[in-house]
């Protein structure tokens, strides 16, 4: 088997002034869809008013997060009361991952895509025709916490990080629940969030010499409910809508979210996964930290039964229940490519 280096090592080749065709997707792949030159104006949720609002301002917030939800998938998260510093932390501590010499990263591959740690490049080498300029390592951090031990530091930080996080995402996820009309701990309960899987994703985009014919991450919708992301201060996602790509710009701390496939099981399509990419650049080292949650493994999803009557009468469910374990595992053995994961357990209308 060819031994595939990490991007970053190709990336500080001396001289490299091209990227290899084997990194190189089509340019009508980058190009096919205009992308719009005006920055999304993604919502901003102000979290602290969910949490410590009057009963007004909390219901005047969940009105914005089923219409953040509904309308765009994604929307930025202010006020949420994880400390700053822990997420210049968390960065630099997986940039000193990423800053392991080759053979010390290698310890840390994986083999299997439940391996609850993985580090390598591309999504899934085996099954990817084209490599992405991306290195990245993923951990299962809940229910059982697991980090690699090196370097120095980085487990401590990533405990306290993950732990922070997911309070936060259950909190939201309270109010998605109250803006679907259902009570507030519904999705809490129904899919065991206690024992929900969190995996945390940090991503190296290296300076890229020919960023036009290169992919950061190609066009996917995460497989959970909701994903909490970070970034160095240097943007790089564009997310799909109304037929364009558009870019989004980052705002110091603050959680970029976006909800992922079994939100959209769950609520029975109304909140859709929105396609996503991430693109790169020629100048600097683009790092970012999405932090996936999900139901835990072993529940199955189906549409919230509440939310298929209605005044109308009884509303079909769009989709069949599948076992998280299941999905995650189809997902993950699976090229990324576009929803074509939840169309699995889509049920088409007849
Ligand atoms: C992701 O889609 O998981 C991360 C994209 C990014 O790096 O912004
Ligand atoms: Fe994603």
């Amino acid at each position: 088997p060819t031994k595939i280096t990490s991007i970053k090592t190709l990336a500080e080749s001396p001289g490299l002034t091209s990227i290899p065709a084997t990194h190189t997707f089509a340019p009508q792949h980058l190009l096919d869809q205009v992308i719009s030159d005006q920055e999304a104006s993604i919502p901003v949720i102000d979290y602290s008013l969910l949490i410590s609002g009057t009963s007004d301002q909390r219901s005047k917030i969940i009105h914005e997060l089923g219409r953040a939800c509904q309308d765009w998938g994604f929307f930025m998260v202010i006020n949420h009361g994880v400390p700053e510093s822990l997420l210049s932390s968390i960065i630099d501590g997986c940039k000193g991952f990423f800053d392991l010499p080759e053979e010390e990263k290698q310890e840390f591959k994986g083999n299997h895509v439940l391996d609850p740690i993985r580090s390598g490049t591309s999504f899934n080498a085996s099954v990817d025709k084209i490599f992405c300029w991306r290195d990245f390592l993923k951990v299962f951090v809940h229910p059982v916490f697991h980090s690699p031990t090196k370097p120095a530091g980085l487990s401590e930080i990533s405990l306290e990080y993950s732990k922070r996080v997911r309070e936060v995402a259950r909190e939201l996820l309270k109010g998605i629940s109250e803006s679907l009309g259902l009570e507030c701990n519904y999705i809490d309960k129904a899919l065991n969030l206690e024992q929900g899987k969190q995996i945390l994703i940090a991503n190296l985009y290296p300076p890229c010499p020919q960023p036009e014919l290169a992919m950061g991450i190609p066009p996917h919708s995460d497989h959970g409910l909701l994903t909490l992301l970070t970034q160095n201060g240097i943007g790089g996602l564009q997310i799909q809508r109304n037929e364009k790509w558009v870019n989004v710009g980052t705002l110091p701390n603050c959680f970029l979210v976006n909800t992922g496939d079994h939100l959209e099981i769950l609520s029975n399509g109304r909140y859709k996964s929105v396609l996503h990419r991430a693109m790169v650049n020629n100048k600097a080292t683009r790092i970012s930290i999405a932090m996936a949650h999900g139901p835990s493994l072993d529940s199955v999803v189906s549409p919230a039964p509440e939310l298929l009557v209605s005044s109308e009468g009884n509303a079909a469910a769009a989709f069949v229940g599948m076992k998280y374990k299941d999905y995650l595992e189809l997902q993950q053995s699976n090229k990324l490519d576009g929803k074509s994961c939840l169309d699995r357990v889509r049920i088409s209308a007849v």
